[in-house]
């Protein structure tokens, strides 16, 4: 068993506060996520729940037992970096092997574990190399056996795929995966890439400034957004906003518009739609929910600007009076720069938020 809990963590660097007021549950074998931009507290609280910071106020539990001031060789944890960190006179053997012995772990059981985690990275035949002679995906796969080798009940990982070429990331995340999926151990995971989050995660806290703006499954993340700054960070191409008013006409039917559009809501959303939703508001859609060359009733009538082929998806850039937004659509749509064509946004996609505060308007 390994449940880590996090409870009102706080961590202040001088005037920095690096993590703000963070309270969490990450359960028992789950892959959690620590998704947000660059200096949002990503890094920090991942080295509290490792043991490597003293939080300034709050604590760290692990199962039933507070751990906030216990040092990271009692927490039974192993931490993977960005940067490898293998030794670099060592060779793979002993790269893995090197916290065993530390242990005190006797020699026969030394040899077989690091064969066995060796094989499970799918490196055995690179043992007896120096860390120089292997390329950067080699070197992350031995820095995870070294990781495995431990058998730890928390793995914690710090974007530990970001120095991989794009190829490699993708079959790493899919390693990655699977690997979780077999140790069946608990994984705090840290990246500033959402499709990595979405793609690996049971679910994905969403932090911003040292604080969490959200927390669910990647489904949860990317159809029901809390705010603006999670719509907008995950997804790519990222979800359109559009300014908007938004008019109740009666119980189940309502519009959004603005410039250039008028936004027919169903009956559903309307259900969603919170009491207090004020009336200027921001409409979201994301590129694939925009049906181009449309046959319904017309969003809008918007002008080509841009095609960008994607092999398998074909991006438009669409102006609506001087407003640019994103649609994804399939490859052989046959449209060209310049052409005015009418488009539509599906009714059961849209998202609302408050135009002030860019919080979501929609409920459940
Ligand atoms: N040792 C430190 N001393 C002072 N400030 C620090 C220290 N460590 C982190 N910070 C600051 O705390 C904030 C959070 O940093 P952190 O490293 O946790 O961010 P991060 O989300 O991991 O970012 P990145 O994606 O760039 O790795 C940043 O503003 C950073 O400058
Ligand atoms: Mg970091």
């Amino acid at each position: 068993m390994a449940k880590i809990r996090l409870d009102q963590l706080t961590k202040q660097f001088g005037d920095v506060v690096a993590v703000d007021d963070v309270t969490l549950e990450v359960a028992d074998r789950e892959f959690l996520t620590l998704l947000g931009p660059s200096g949002c507290g990503k890094t920090t609280t991942l080295n509290i729940i490792a043991g490597l910071e003293t939080p300034t106020s709050g604590t760290v539990w692990f199962d039933e037992d507070e751990v906030t001031h216990v040092p990271p060789e009692q927490r039974d944890i192993a931490m993977v970096f960005q940067t490898y960190a293998l030794y670099p006179h060592m060779k793979v053997f002993d790269n893995i092997a090197f916290g065993l012995r530390m242990r005190n772990v006797p020699k026969s059981d030394v040899g077989k574990r690091v064969l066995l985690a060796a094989r499970t990275m799918d490196i055995e035949h690179l043992i007896q190399r120096k860390p120089r002679e292997l390329s950067g995906g080699q070197r992350q796969r031995v820095a995870l056996a070294r990781a495995i080798v431990r058998d730890p009940r928390v793995f914690l990982l710090d974007e530990p795929l970001s120095n991989l070429d794009a190829q490699l990331r993708v079959i790493m995340r899919t390693e990655l995966k699977r690997l979780h999926a077999e140790l069946e151990k608990t994984f705090v995971y840290v990246t500033h890439d959402q499709a990595e989050s979405l793609i690996m995660s049971d679910r994905i806290v969403v932090m911003k400034a040292g604080g969490i703006q959200q927390v669910g499954t990647p489904d949860e993340i990317y159809n029901q957004p809390t705010n603006t700054f999670v719509a907008t960070f995950v997804g790519s191409p990222p979800i359109n906003l559009l300014e908007g008013k938004l008019k109740r006409i009666n119980e189940s039917t309502g519009q959004v518009t603005g410039a250039g559009f008028t936004c027919e809501m169903n009956p559903l959303l309307m259900k969603r739609l919170s009491h207090s939703a004020t009336t200027s508001v921001r409409l979201g859609i994301r590129p694939e929910d925009i049906e181009v060359g449309t046959v319904r009733t017309p969003t809008a009538q918007a002008t080509v600007a841009v095609r960008e082929p994607m092999g398998s998806d074909l991006y438009l850039t669409l102006d609506i009076e001087g407003r640019s937004i994103k649609a994804r659509t399939r490859p052989d749509v046959r449209i060209d720069r310049g052409e005015v064509v009418p488009i539509y946004f599906d009714s059961n996609k849209l998202h609302l938020f408050d135009g002030e505060t860019g919080r979501t308007l929609l409920e459940g």
